[in-house]
């Protein structure tokens, strides 16, 4: 007779102090704002709905233990956060994501434990996961299984967010922004508000600048995040009433940004980056085969309008981007220039070592080659420090407790190979990584004696070295273990 075994899956819920990583990363991503409406679908001990509702934000819940007497609500952000891989049956696996689609207006979240992140000596296996001691269960899945599971139960395209983590959009438009958006590393323009000429020929147009204030900073910051000027309907409604109060058309309200805010600088470098965002972009649709890409929303069709002429034109420039990536020598070459402007560094093997941040700053087909990986792997959701090594077709990322620290360490390594398409992730090791300063000269005997007293410390005996990729950040940071931080 087959063995009866209870799963306790409510004790899996804990008492959180800070949004869980999938809601925070709505909220980064500009998902989750003031107004948007949240559903938490298996909430848990409900604390990211607590913590929401706290900052104002309309937040509700269901779960079977905790809140199972909640009603079921549609909203444009569900969240299925940490749920299914607490489930121990498949089918009822798919219909908790089923439902929490149905419930879903704009984005959903799922989220998962995946392989590698613990350890699982001694757990007793079970089913597709493991049984422990508390009388739980886990299955640890492979982010690439994560994807054709919601896909499988959605019939939609999901968007790997980070290693174990998706997002799945109702509508293509909103998929392309968010796609598009978290490429490109921010803005790279300034925009200061105030006026930037006080001279007397000029004073007429700022006393009128100082009218319509919200229609002057919306058009300044629209241009310098799309690379070009908005129209009308991309206004809010409040910067609309404010030109139609004093009667002012949108032209003459951008003539008198672009006297007061926006120089023509400042749109001209916007443009460009836009320009090189898009074909990013556009490369890593057509590669990953995207299915929203066919699907843009009217911002992004103006965006190729204004920057391109067309989307035929875009096209035809991302394709050189999509032959450089076939072509080795040519990422090699595109390696050693990344170094040579000193976005990153080479280390002994002449592979490309940069800090997470600066891989919006890489050539367009690097930033496609990081982009290919990365559909693989997730992309990392914390510090991260990345090799690339295109001769052998590897995408190393260390994620880092802090990278600008002199010797990081890392919590933990993914390897993606871009051949065989596949995915290896290490836990925890406590290696570091020694950097030499490229800026601020070699490293000093003293900070070598504090690396191996830490290395001592945590018994470590490889330690792999790094060519720099900060500034001299070593003299402010203090070399400390994880466990001090
Ligand atoms: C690890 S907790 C995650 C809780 C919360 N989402 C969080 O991130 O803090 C898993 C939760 O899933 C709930 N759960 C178990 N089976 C479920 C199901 N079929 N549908 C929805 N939630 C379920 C459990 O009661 C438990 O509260």
């Amino acid at each position: 007779m087959s063995e009866s075994i209870t799963v306790h899956r409510h004790r899996t819920a804990m008492v959180r102090y800070a949004l869980s990583q999938p809601m925070s990363l709505l909220v980064r991503h500009g998902l989750i704002s003031q107004a948007t409406t949240v559903f938490d679908y298996g909430c848990g001990q409900g604390d990211d709905m607590r913590a929401l509702e706290a900052q104002g934000i309309s937040a509700k819940g269901w779960d079977p233990h905790f809140a199972p007497d909640r009603a079921l609500a549609a909203a444009e952000v569900v969240n299925l956060g940490f749920v299914l891989n607490v489930i121990e049956d498949d089918a009822e696996r798919r219909h908790a994501l089923k439902r929490a689609w149905q419930l879903t207006e704009k984005v959903l979240a799922v989220a998962v434990m995946v392989v590698g992140q613990v350890a699982v000596d001694g757990l007793r296996p079970y089913r597709d996961g493991y049984l422990t001691s508390r009388g739980t269960f886990q299955k640890y899945f492979q982010h690439a299984e994560l994807r054709a599971f919601i896909g499988s139960v959605t019939g939609a395209e999901p968007v790997s967010v980070t290693t174990g983590i998706y997002f799945v959009f109702r509508r293509a438009e909103d998929e392309q922004e968010f796609l598009l958006d978290r490429g490109r590393g921010g803005d790279r323009v300034a925009i200061n508000i105030q006026p930037r000429e006080r001279r007397s020929t000029t004073t007429v147009r700022i006393e009128f600048a100082e009218r319509i204030p919200t229609a002057i900073a919306e058009i300044a910051q629209i241009a310098v995040h799309r690379g070009r000027l908005p129209a009308q309907e991309e206004l809010t409604q409040v910067a609309r009433d404010e030109l139609a109060n004093v009667r002012v058309s949108l032209p003459r309200a951008v003539e008198c940004c672009r006297r007061t805010i926006l120089t023509d600088e400042m749109l001209e470098k916007a443009s460009a980056q836009r320009r090189e965002d898009l074909l990013v972009h556009n490369a890593l649709c057509l590669l990953n085969r995207s299915r929203s890409f066919q699907n843009p929303g009217p911002a992004i069709i103006r965006d190729v309008r204004a920057l391109f002429g067309n989307q035929r034109m875009l096209s035809d420039q991302a394709a050189k981007y999509l032959f450089a990536l076939s072509d080795l020598e040519a990422l090699h070459k595109l390696n050693l220039g990344a170094a040579s402007k000193k976005i990153g560094v080479l280390d002994e093997k002449e592979r490309l070592v940069i800090a997470g941040a600066r891989v919006s700053d890489l050539p367009g087909p690097l930033r496609c080659y990081f982009g290919c990986a990365t559909y693989l792997s997730g992309e990392p959701d914390r510090a991260f420090i990345a090799r690339f090594d295109p001769r052998r077709r590897l995408l190393k990322i260390f994620s880092v407790e802090d990278e600008r620290a002199a010797s990081p360490a890392i919590s933990s390594t993914t390897v993606v190979d871009l051949r065989r398409q596949k995915v290896f992730t290490n836990p925890e090791s406590l290696r570091l990584l020694r950097k030499i300063d490229v800026f601020g000269g070699p490293d000093t005997p003293s900070r070598r004696k504090r690396e191996r007293a830490l290395q001592r410390q945590l018994g470590q005996s490889e330690q792999q070295i790094f060519a720099s990729i900060v500034s001299n950040h070593d003299s402010a940071h203090r070399l400390q273990t994880p466990q001090q931080r």
